[in-house]
């Protein structure tokens, strides 16, 4: 925390730029709208009891075996053999209610995972923006945005949503002497936020999802504020915080 008393929010544009910050005293937040975070918002907020992000497809199985259901995506779509994918909606199903669910994906489980020894770790999506908002204001720690990005390379979606929860912890929090990448994830937020999916049209992983037919995870993942939970990570493990 800064000498003037308010929390320091910032911004790692990828993964590949986690090494250059030190979380020990910060909160994380992983963020990957398209479509990880999302959809483990969803999925606690309808009724799934909790959430182990998984590394690879092999560990996976092993929690199949423990009776958990598996999820798990690679390039955008469900691996087989497992019980869900990475769609956003298929966590609003009765089979999630009470589950314990082990995920696997690209890039959102490994930015969850990478962030192991911070203070804490929570999942942030537009789909829990503000809720999240208030419980960091609450906590009153330094917070790190970490973008999962794709395959270490920066993405637009999760840096428009990295500004859009800086905006909101200003004024609670102040910029750090290492400000540039929330300033430039801000104003891209300011020039996108009247319609980010409009925004988005060009982007690599809007793209890659256009040629799933997918197009309604976008549009859903861009929603602000459809769930009510901030997914915690404790001893590995996902869950609401009001669950802990
Ligand atoms: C990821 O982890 O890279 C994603 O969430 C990809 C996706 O579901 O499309």
């Amino acid at each position: 925390m800064s000498e003037a008393g308010k929390p320091i929010v910032e911004v790692c544009l990828t993964p590949a730029l986690f090494y250059q910050y030190n979380t020990k005293e910060s909160i994380v937040v992983a963020i990957d709208i398209l479509r990880a975070t999302s959809s483990i918002c969803v999925a606690l907020q309808y009724g799934a009891r909790s959430i182990v992000p998984v590394m690879t497809v092999e560990e996976s199985f092993q929690y199949k075996e423990k009776g958990y259901l598996i999820g798990a995506e690679r390039q955008g779509s469900m691996v087989e053999g497992f019980d869900l994918g990475n769609s956003p909606f298929s966590y609003m199903e009765d089979k999630i209610i009470g589950r314990d669910i082990a995920l696997t994906t690209t890039n959102g489980t490994k930015a969850i995972n990478i962030a192991n020894g911070s203070a804490g770790i929570v999942a942030g999506s537009f789909l829990n923006l503000d809720v999240l908002a208030a419980w960091l204001i609450e906590q009153n720690k330094d917070v790190l945005c970490l973008c999962a990005g794709w395959k270490n390379t920066f993405n637009l979606e999760d840096t428009l949503f990295a500004g859009a929860l800086s905006q909101k912890l200003l004024p609670h929090f102040q910029l750090s002497e290492h400000r540039d990448s929330a300033i430039a994830a801000m104003n891209l937020y300011n020039l996108a936020k009247h319609d980010m999916y409009d925004f988005l049209k060009d982007s690599s992983h809007r793209t890659r999802l256009e040629r799933l037919k997918i197009d309604e995870d976008v549009l859903y993942c861009l929603t602000p504020n459809q769930t009510l939970v901030v997914p915690v990570l404790k001893d590995g493990v996902l869950k609401k915080h009001s669950d802990w």
